[in-house]
């Protein structure tokens, strides 16, 4: 893997300066100094929550648990690393610096963050890091010119970032692949939350977010994160929403099975993954996302009419919201460094922000789709009683058939989601590619 990286880091290398050659020179500033960050301490106590780098820092480098050191870059220069590795024996310490990465670095080896911080050099400086905790003896100030020129640009991977996109996806894909086994052996949420993490060969903290692991109703509450440790008495539906992680890149997927014998609900499984199919075939230049957004709201109203759940024309259940019952999030988001990326909303390098359709308070992409985004694609449906009961209250409660929705209640939802890059043709979906190599 990291051989077959070498050549496609360089040109990231290559890509990157040039990038941070334009953020300095529009905000003015001499060097780009980015902080790998400080973990943060808990309350009254001597122990750290789990350490999560800055994505910028992450950006440069495939190091993922160096606190306390920097990436330099001042323009004409070649980047510098100032590398904390303490003199520690209660901890593990930072491995010395190896791989295809180092030769695009000078690299300097200090023993302490304060160390770190007097190797920084002087001038008017850009430092990208987080606010709090405060990094002693120097002036965090994420200026917007070069922050926003940055997260926009953010948006186009390089091939190389796309290379540890699908090395996450195959990962988690993995790790899907045991977890549908745990649970048709009936697991408990628990269980298969094991079964997955020991697939993926990742702790909880290593992966890009919380695993969502639900079966039954628990598919209902769009980020359950709760494992239960006993099985129920009968398992009938699961909804697994669980990524993996790479170099600090992440993936994002989705899926929902039905137990055997419930063919009721797995022909509405089967519904939301032909939608779900149409919507990424979509995934193309110059779409626009919330269109898409809106399209999938009125694919998604005719499988509920397929299906017996309502009985007005799929327009009138877009505007009267009734969709937004059963579809109450985004059709999906930007991801890459992280779970849900930046720039999602931005309107130009420069800045500025693409306000989302109105009614649609979730949807966490405005933008037209380019080659090089990677956005997820993950429409649902879900029987959800706190927005079943304001639906019921409704005039339009009168064109939903009430027993059906009782009927689904019991299997709590579906979401299917796919991680897709948009490139100048046909889209590249990363998770079912993924899943294809696992056979
Ligand atoms: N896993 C969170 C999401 O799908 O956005
Ligand atoms: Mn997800
Ligand atoms: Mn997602």
């Amino acid at each position: 893997m990291s051989h077959d990286l070498a050549p496609l880091y360089a040109q990231h290398i290559a890509t990157l300066r040039t990038r941070a050659d334009n953020a300095l020179s529009l905000g003015g500033f001499d060097h780009l100094l980015i902080a790998a960050s400080t973990p943060l301490r808990k309350f009254l106590d001597d122990q750290d929550y789990p350490f999560v780098s800055n994505p910028h820092f992450r950006h440069w480098l495939p190091l993922t648990d160096t606190p306390g050191s920097w990436v330099v870059y001042t323009p004409g220069e070649k980047p510098k690393l100032i590398f904390v590795q303490p003199r520690d024996y209660w901890h593990v310490v930072p491995a010395a610096p190896r791989g295809y990465w180092v030769e695009h670095f000078d690299i300097t080896i200090v023993r302490t963050a304060a160390e770190a911080v007097a190797e920084l050099p002087k001038g008017k400086r850009a430092v990208i890091a987080p606010n709090c905790p405060d990094i002693e003896g120097v002036e965090v100030n994420n200026p917007h010119a070069v922050t926003d020129y940055l997260h926009w640009h953010r948006s186009y991977k390089t091939a190389y970032e796309l290379a540890l996109m699908r090395e996450a996806s195959v990962i988690g894909t993995r790790a899907h692949h045991a977890a549908e086994k745990a649970f048709r052996a009936g697991e408990s949420e628990f269980g298969i939350q094991m079964a997955y993490l020991a697939a993926a060969r990742q702790t909880d903290a290593e992966l890009p977010y919380s695993n969502i692991v639900c079966l039954n109703e628990h598919s209902a509450v769009l980020h359950y994160t709760h494992f239960d440790r006993l099985p129920p008495k009968q398992s009938r539906s699961f909804l697994i929403d669980a990524g993996g992680s790479a170099a600090g890149y992440a993936s994002d997927i989705t899926r929902t099975y039905a137990a055997s014998g419930h063919s009721e609900f797995q022909a509405l499984i089967d519904s939301v993954e032909k939608a779900q199919l149409g919507f990424v075939a979509k995934v193309k230049t110059g779409q626009s996302y919330p269109e898409l957004h809106i399209h999938a709201h009125l694919v998604l109203a005719n499988v509920l009419r397929e299906h017996g759940v309502i009985r007005m024309s799929a327009e009138s259940a877009v505007q009267s919201g009734v969709t937004s019952t059963f579809f109450p999030h985004g059709l999906g988001h930007p991801i890459g460094l992280q779970v849900h990326d930046v720039a999602g909303f931005q309107s130009s390098e420069t800045g500025g922000s693409i306000p989302r359709p109105e009614g649609h308070p979730y949807l966490r992409m405005t933008r037209v789709l380019e080659p090089g985004m990677v956005v997820t694609i993950e429409p649902g449906l879900y029987f959800i009683d706190m927005l079943l009961e304001e639906l019921r209250s409704k005039p339009e409660s009168k064109d939903v058939d009430w027993s059906k929705v009782d009927a689904f209640r019991p299997y709590g939802g579906i979401r299917i989601e796919d991680d897709v890059v948009c490139t100048h043709g046909e889209p590249e979906n990363l998770t079912r590619d993924a899943f294809a190599k696992l056979n």
